[in-house]
C-alpha cells in the first residue's frame, strides 16, 4: 500500500455566491477550482488539476459506484460517462473536466427506480462478485443511448474492454439485450 494521500476538498451543489476567484482558475498553490456537472448537478472541486477523477469521486464527492481496479485504464471497473462517452475515471484528470458532464452509476437509477439496465441485470442475476458491474452498466448505458437496438456483436464490442474475473459475460450480454428491448418498448428509470 502506498503512502496516504491528502485528498482534495470538494463542494457539491454549487453556490454561485461562493466561488473563489470567480469560479475558475487557480485557488492556491497547485490547486484549481473546476466546475462540472455530476449526475445532473453542478459541482465545484478544489483539487490539483492532475488529480484523477476516480480519486475525487470516491474521496471528497463520496460516490463509490466507480471502482478502482487496475488504475491504468485497462479493466473498466472505474468507467463513468464523460459527455455521454464511457471513459476510465482512473485516467481522466480533474483539470480536463471544466464544463463537462459526468455520469456515474449513481446517476443511472435508484433502488426504488432502477434504470432498465439495472433491473435487467438483477432479474437475470448477471453478476457474481459484482465488482465489474458498475463499469459495465455505465458502458452499456452509453451503448444503448447511441444505439437502441444493438446486435450481440455490437454489445460485445462495446463491453470488450471490461474485465470480469467471474465469467458472467453471457448473462451480461443477455441483460443488456433485455434492457434494450424494454427501453425500445418505452421503459424508463
Ligand atoms: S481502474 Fe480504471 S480502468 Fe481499471
Ligand atoms: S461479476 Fe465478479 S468480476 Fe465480474
Amino acid at each position: 500500500m502506498g503512502p496516504k494521500r491528502n485528498l482534495p476538498t470538494a463542494r457539491v451543489g454549487l453556490d454561485p455566491a461562493d466561488r473563489p476567484l470567480g469560479g475558475g482558475g487557480m485557488t492556491s498553490y497547485g490547486m484549481a477550482m473546476v466546475e462540472f456537472t455530476l449526475n445532473g448537478r453542478a459541482v465545484a472541486v478544489d483539487a490539483p488539476p492532475e488529480e484523477m477523477l476516480l480519486d475525487v469521486l470516491r474521496g471528497p464527492l463520496g460516490l463509490m459506484g466507480a471502482r478502482f481496479g487496475c488504475g491504468a485504464g485497462q479493466c473498466g471497473a472505474c468507467a463513468v460517462l464523460l459527455d455521454g462517452r464511457s471513459v476510465a475515471a482512473c485516467r481522466v484528470e480533474v483539470g480536463a473536466l471544466g464544463g463537462k458532464a459526468v455520469t456515474t452509476l449513481e446517476g443511472l437509477g435508484t433502488p426504488q427506480r432502477p434504470h432498465p439496465l439495472q433491473a435487467a441485470f438483477l432479474e437475470l442475476q448477471a453478476g457474481q462478485c459484482g465488482y465489474c458491474l458498475s463499469g459495465i452498466l455505465v458502458s452499456a448505458k452509453a451503448l444503448l443511448d447511441a444505439n437502441p437496438d444493438p446486435s450481440r456483436a455490437e454489445i460485445a464490442d462495446a463491453l470488450d474492454w471490461h474485465l470480469c474475473r467471474c465469467g458472467v459475460h453471457n448473462r451480461v450480454m443477455d441483460a443488456v439485450a433485455l434492457a434494450a428491448k424494454r427501453l425500445r418498448e418505452g421503459a424508463t428509470a
